[in-house]
């Protein structure tokens, strides 16, 4: 197969580069085109744009495939743990033990936050999204921790991943605790990663927490399916922000906002939000099938469909199996799940989502299992991402060691032409 393309352009002919990933994938290097042609490339929503080159994540949206730093998803969250896989998106390689106990005793030595901190978190009232609390608490970081990272050293690099590593769980359980009016919670080095998460969020005063290892091996697994997701929205708005050279706090700040929206990590909330209200609606899914098929209705099925994925989310497919066994192992016999079924049974069989490859994705189950944990639904995309924090280091961290250039789009500017400016008295 041919290393180049020939554009032709006002009778000129311009040679450009193909690039082969490691997975065969290929991309145009379109670097010299505006310099020799003065055209741009225009693709709203980045469709066909590549911004950078990784070693993080490959995902394959026909296939339905999806590996952190080659290892399958479906190995990784059957045989590896959360912090594992922390590990593996930031340093490249599955750690040692002694690799492992170490980032583990790093992370646990800024498990904890400034108390001053709090008074910010007070001053939020407890109606605050806890998504907008969580990205405010995460930029105000950077003034309570304002020591630069100095990129060319791997030490200090590894310092801010732990730091933050450490000091993200406890945010966001302030988060949760704050809408429901408890006192903040204390880290505890003697539990793992996600179990210390568990009950910074649900630990009361002055009682003790039976920890079921069902829900923190469920929570292991959600995390280790969401800890990266190469450049997706919440990722590039991280790498486009640090671009800047804005530090860490203030680009995974950017990132969480980007989350947010219901196109994006929003999507857990709105699919349980939309499961109760056809529940509430009577339980009819046919009906919001069609109203999500009409055109005029600004209404989506929320958890299906992907930008990528064009074929099953191999995420859900996964998190469709955990779901089940989670509920069952639980005990819990939720009314929302059959109709969660049957509205993917009845979208896979629908003519207009088969022939717009929309499949259900991550958030669609997910937030089922969310449910069943007791987590409340404004908290699911904080869920989300305390998963992808990860991944957002590990972006982070990558786009600073490769030297990325500021990123800086262009446009098609298609407002009023050059004009003279009138004086108000002659508008
Ligand atoms: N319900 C109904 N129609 C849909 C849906 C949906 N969920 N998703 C896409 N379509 C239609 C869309 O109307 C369009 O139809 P047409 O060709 O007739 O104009 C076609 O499918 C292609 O859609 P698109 O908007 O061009 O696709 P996109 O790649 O820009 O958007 C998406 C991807 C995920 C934003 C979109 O599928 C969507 O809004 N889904 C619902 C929200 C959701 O579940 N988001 C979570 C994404 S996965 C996890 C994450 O990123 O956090």
């Amino acid at each position: 197969m041919s290393d180049k393309v020939i554009l032709k352009y006002d009778g000129k002919e311009l040679e450009l580069a193909v690039s082969t990933g490691s997975m065969d994938e290929k991309a145009i290097d379109v670097s010299s085109l505006r310099g020799a042609t003065g055209l741009i490339t225009m693709d709203p929503g980045y469709k066909n744009t590549g911004a950078c080159e990784s070693k993080i994540t490959f995902l394959d949206g026909e296939e339905g495939k999806l590996s952190y730093r080659g290892y399958p998803i479906e190995q990784l969250a059957e045989k590896s743990s959360f912090v594992e896989v922390m590990y593996l998106l930031i340093k490249g390689h599955l750690p040692t033990q002694p690799e492992l106990d170490k980032f583990v005793a790093d992370i646990n030595e800024h498990n904890y936050v400034s108390e001053d901190l709090i008074k910010i978190l007070d001053a939020f009232p407890s109606s605050a999204h806890p998504m907008g609390v969580l990205a405010s608490l995460t930029s105000a970081l950077s003034a309570f921790n304002p020591k630069c990272v100095n990129v060319n050293s791997e030490e200090d690099l590894y310092r801010a991943a732990v730091t933050l590593l450490g000091k993200f769980p406890v945010l966001a359980s302030w988060c949760q605790r704050k809408t429901k009016g408890l006192p903040v919670n204390y880290s505890n080095d003697q539990l793992g990663y996600v179990e210390n998460f568990y009950q910074l969020l649900f630990k009361k005063p002055g009682q003790e927490l039976a920890m079921n290892p069902v829900v923190v091996d469920a929570l292991d697994k959600l995390f280790i399916l969401h800890a990266d997701h190469e450049q997706n929205c919440s990722t590039s708005t991280v790498r486009l922000v640090g671009s800047s050279h804005a530090g860490l706090f203030a680009s995974i700040s950017s990132g969480i906002s980007a989350l947010w929206g219901p196109l994006h990590g929003g999507a857990n909330q709105a699919v349980i939000e939309m499961l109760e209200a056809i529940k509430n609606d009577g339980g009819d899914v046919q009906k919001w099938i069609d109203k999500a098929k009409d055109k005029n209705d600004p209404f989506r099925l929320m958890g299906f469909g992907h930008r990528v994925y064009k074929n099953f989310d191999p995420r859900a497919r996964i998190i469709k199996v955990a779901c089940d066994n989670i509920l069952e192992q639980l005990g819990i016999d939720d009314p929302i799940l059959e109709i969660a079924k049957g509205l993917e049974k009845a979208a896979l069989e629908d003519e207009y989502f088969v022939e717009r490859k929309l499949y259900p994705n991550v958030d669609f189950y997910s937030g089922i299992i969310y449910k069943a944990l007791d987590i409340p639904t404004e908290m699911f995309t904080v869920m989300f991402a305390v998963g992808r924090l990860p991944g957002w280091i590990a972006q982070w961290k990558e786009m600073r060691e490769t030297n990325q250039p500021i990123g800086r789009p262009r446009q098609l500017y298609t407002g009023e032409p050059d004009r003279d400016y009138v004086p108000v008295e002659n508008r």
